[in-house]
């Protein structure tokens, strides 16, 4: 296992499955009343978020607390970095306090890859802007490998990941992790939200694109819906809401295009109404709370593997 998780780069499938594997366990810990394992007592984690977060954030710190770590979370809103620190004084700032760990969320692409050359303790990515999101893929990923039945189950499957591909880490990170499990991505978006030079990046990496949503749900395994990310445009996409839904929200009526029982994900937030109807977002086939509760076993597995050490394993 590398040093940091900066991408899903980082790790093969093979550490994938091992990272599934000690997150089963871990995941057997939240049904404990007692939710606690020594792992990772005396060792201290900071959660630096330089972006609004609700989940990831709080699944983090929920990770280190039940590893026994202890953890911190500083967010950029009330910190120096509000006062004009650069990002390297603040890391190095908190880091010099004796912390073993660094989990961050920047809204600069590559932020995390620069922070890790500037630190020499481990680096989780959570999320770097437009680039990557590697712990949401890999809880994407182990949820749908629990629920199409076990390890290997991902081959050959058909998985859509449909929505704001152009802003979407979260669809960068899964395109790589889906691909190494051995799965089939179709990215759909409109023409507008699909991003520059899709079709290179497409035929090197081997997934596929479609503008239409009707005709990819009739035949896919899972379908993974994303956020239309308002924050990070900064023109007219789609001319409005309505038509966004219309063309590519996963409506009620869609939801009859659907072989029967197909997972749904969506990494939340969710805006209900537009890219995802109630009726999907509460569907018995929606797993959409299975995602959340599978990302603090996915991330007490990260941090295991990357902070424990032999010595303490
Ligand atoms: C995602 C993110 O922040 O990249 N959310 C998350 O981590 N669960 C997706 C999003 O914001 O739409």
């Amino acid at each position: 296992m590398t040093r940091h998780l900066l991408s899903i780069d980082d790790v093969s499938a093979e550490e994938i499955q091992q990272l599934f594997a000690t997150a089963a366990e871990m995941h057997d810990v939240q049904k404990r009343e007692v939710k606690k394992l020594p792992a990772l007592r005396g060792r201290t984690v900071i959660n630096l978020f330089f972006e609004d977060s609700t989940r990831t954030r709080s699944s983090f710190e929920i990770a280190g607390k039940w590893l026994s770590a202890d953890v911190i979370n500083l967010s950029a809103k009330g910190s120096s970095a509000s006062k004009g620190e650069s990002l390297r004084d603040t890391v190095l700032t908190v880091t010099a306090m004796g912390v073993d760990g660094l989990v961050m969320r920047h809204s600069a692409s590559g932020a995390a890859h620069q922070v890790a050359g500037w630190l020499d303790i481990p680096v989780i990515n959570a999320g770097d802007g437009m680039h990557e999101h590697p712990t949401q893929a890999l809880l994407d990923g182990y949820t749908l490998q629990r629920q199409l039945g076990g390890p290997g189950s991902l081959e050959g499957k058909r998985i859509a990941i449909v929505g704001d591909l152009t802003h979407s880490r979260v669809f960068r990170s899964n395109v790589k992790s889906l691909s190494k499990l051995g799965a089939s991505v179709v990215a759909v978006a409109p023409p507008t939200l699909m991003p520059s030079g899709i079709g290179e990046w497409a035929k090197a990496d081997g997934f596929a694109t479609s503008y239409s949503l009707d005709d990819v749900l009739p035949e896919v395994d899972a379908v993974m819906m994303l956020r239309v990310q308002r924050e990070r445009m900064s023109g007219g996409y789609f001319p409005t809401s309505r038509e966004y839904t219309v063309g590519y929200g996963l409506t009620r009526q869609r939801l009859g295009m659907l072989r029967e029982g197909v997972p749904i994900l969506h990494p939340g937030p969710m805006n209900r109404g537009l890219e995802i109807s109630p009726e999907a977002a509460d569907a018995a086939s929606s797993r959409i709370l299975d995602q959340v509760s599978a990302g603090v076993a996915i991330r007490m597995s990260v941090l295991y593997h990357l902070l424990a050490g032999e010595e303490s394993a």
